[in-house]
C-alpha cells in the first residue's frame, strides 16, 4: 500500500519544487562578510545570470553551490538534496571558468572526455556528440594552444557538458574573448542551454550579457542580491538605487516631495504616476532612462515641456545621444537618446533649443539620502 501511496506521488509537487535552492548562505573571509544571508531558488531549466560589480561575491557564492567552498550558514539544496557539506564530485554538476582551464597537454578529444567513465567507444562516441553539439567535429586531434580563445571556451563548454549534468555554473565564460566572438557565443550558449533544457547559473559583471542571455537577472551588492526579476523588469523597473545606476543608462535629478503625487523639479511641478510615499518636502532622486526623455518638435506638443539647450550630439551607432540643460529643472545636465530619423525630424544642432518632457509613467523615484551611485 504504501508504495503504491508512493509511486502515485505527483509528478508536479516535484517539478514545483526549485531545482537550486540557496537558503540563508553566508560567508565571511576574516571579518569582512562575503556573502550575507543570500537566498534565491532557481528552476529546472531556468538560464540566471548573477550580475554585479567586482568583488560583490559572485565567483564566491557560485564555488559556494559547485562545493569548491563551504559557507558558514545556510544550506544549499539541488534537486531537493542537501548538497552543503557534499565534495564538489558528488554534487551533479559542469563548470566553466573565466580562464580556459584547457589541459595543455591533452588534445580535444581528450579534454572533453576527461571526467568521462566507461568503455573507450562509449567515450568516442560521447565527444563525437559533444563536438557536433558545439559545431566543432573537425578539431578533436588539436591541442588547446592551436585554438581561437573562442574555440577553446566551448571546448570548456563541452567538457563541463560532458556527463550531462543537471547543473551548469559559467563563471564569466566569455570575458577573456573579444567582443565580436563573445556576442556570438552568447547566443550559441543560449541555444544549447534552452536546447539542453539545463538549469544555469552564469556570473557575468557585463549588464549587456545578462539582459540578453538570462531568464532572470540576479543583481547583487556587497554580498546580498538588490533585485531577482526577468531582464525587462530590472531595466525598467529597477528596485534599487544600485540597480537603476548598475544596469544600463540613466539620468538622475535632484528633486523634493510635494503632497500627494507630486514632485518638485526646479521651477516643475510633476504629477508622479504613483504615489512617491514620502513625506512633504523630503528630498528624493528622480530617475529616467535616456530613451524616455521626450524631445518636441514644437510647442504645441505639450504644456509639460521646459525649454532645453542642446549641449553635444553623440553618435552610438544606431542611436544618437543628446546632452542637453535644462534651466528649469533646477540647470540640470540631461542626456537623451534620439533615433536618426528624430534627429533629422527635430534639425537638432548644438546650442539650439528644444522643449523637453519627462515620460512621468517612466519616472522612477526614490529617496534621496545617499549620493546617486556611480554609475
Ligand atoms: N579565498 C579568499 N580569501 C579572502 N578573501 C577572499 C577570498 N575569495 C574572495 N575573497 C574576497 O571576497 C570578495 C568577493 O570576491 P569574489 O571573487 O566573489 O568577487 P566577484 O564578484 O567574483 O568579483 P569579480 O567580478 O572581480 O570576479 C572580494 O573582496 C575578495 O577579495
Ligand atoms: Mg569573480
Amino acid at each position: 500500500m504504501t508504495a503504491l501511496h508512493v509511486a502515485s506521488t505527483p509528478a508536479d509537487a516535484a517539478s514545483a519544487a526549485p531545482h537550486l535552492l540557496l537558503d540563508g548562505v553566508s560567508k565571511r573571509f576574516g571579518r569582512h562578510a562575503v556573502l550575507s544571508e543570500l537566498t534565491l531558488s532557481v528552476n529546472k531549466g531556468e538560464f540566471v545570470c548573477l550580475l554585479g560589480p567586482s568583488g560583490c561575491g559572485k565567483t564566491t557564492l557560485l564555488r559556494q553551490i559547485a562545493g569548491l567552498d563551504a559557507p558558514d550558514a545556510g544550506r544549499i539544496l539541488l534537486n531537493g538534496r542537501d548538497i552543503t557539506r557534499l565534495p564538489p564530485a558528488a554534487r551533479d554538476y559542469g563548470m566553466v571558468f573565466q580562464s580556459y582551464a584547457l589541459f595543455p597537454n591533452l588534445d580535444v578529444a581528450g579534454n572533453i572526455a576527461y571526467g568521462l567513465g566507461g568503455r573507450r567507444a562509449d567515450k568516442q562516441r560521447r565527444v563525437s556528440e559533444l563536438l557536433a553539439l558545439i559545431g566543432l567535429d573537425d578539431i578533436a586531434e588539436k591541442y588547446p594552444a592551436q585554438l581561437s580563445g573562442g574555440q577553446q571556451q566551448r571546448v570548456a563548454l563541452a567538457r563541463a557538458l560532458a556527463v550531462s549534468p543537471s547543473l551548469l555554473l559559467l563563471d564569466e565564460p566569455l570575458s577573456a574573448l573579444d567582443a565580436r566572438v563573445r556576442e556570438h557565443l552568447r547566443r550559441e550558449i543560449r541555444a544549447l542551454q534552452q536546447k539542453l533544457g539545463v538549469t544555469t547559473i552564469m556570473v557575468t559583471h557585463d549588464q549587456e550579457e545578462a539582459l540578453t542571455m538570462a531568464d532572470r537577472v540576479v543583481v547583487m551588492h556587497g554580498g546580498r542580491i538588490e533585485q531577482c526579476a526577468s531582464p525587462h523588469t530590472v531595466y525598467r523597473e529597477p528596485a534599487s538605487r544600485f540597480v537603476a545606476s548598475f544596469v544600463g543608462q540613466g539620468n538622475w535629478l535632484a528633486g523634493r516631495a510635494l503632497g500627494g503625487q507630486q514632485a518638485q523639479l526646479g521651477e516643475r511641478v510633476l504629477t508622479l504616476a504613483q504615489s512617491h510615499g514620502l513625506a512633504n518636502g523630503q528630498p528624493l532622486s528622480l530617475f529616467i532612462r535616456p530613451e524616455d526623455l521626450i524631445l518636441h518638435a514644437g510647442w504645441s506638443a505639450s504644456r509639460d515641456a521646459d525649454l532645453a539647450e542642446v549641449r553635444k550630439l553623440e553618435l552610438l551607432g544606431p542611436i544618437y545621444r543628446v546632452g542637453l540643460h535644462v534651466p528649469a529643472w533646477g540647470g540640470a545636465e540631461v542626456q537623451a537618446d534620439l533615433t536618426h530619423a528624430q534627429l533629422a525630424e527635430l534639425e537638432l544642432t548644438p546650442q539650439r533649443r528644444v522643449p523637453l518632457s519627462l515620460n512621468l509613467a517612466r519616472l522612477q523615484v526614490f529617496a534621496a539620502e545617499v549620493a546617486p551611485c556611480g554609475a
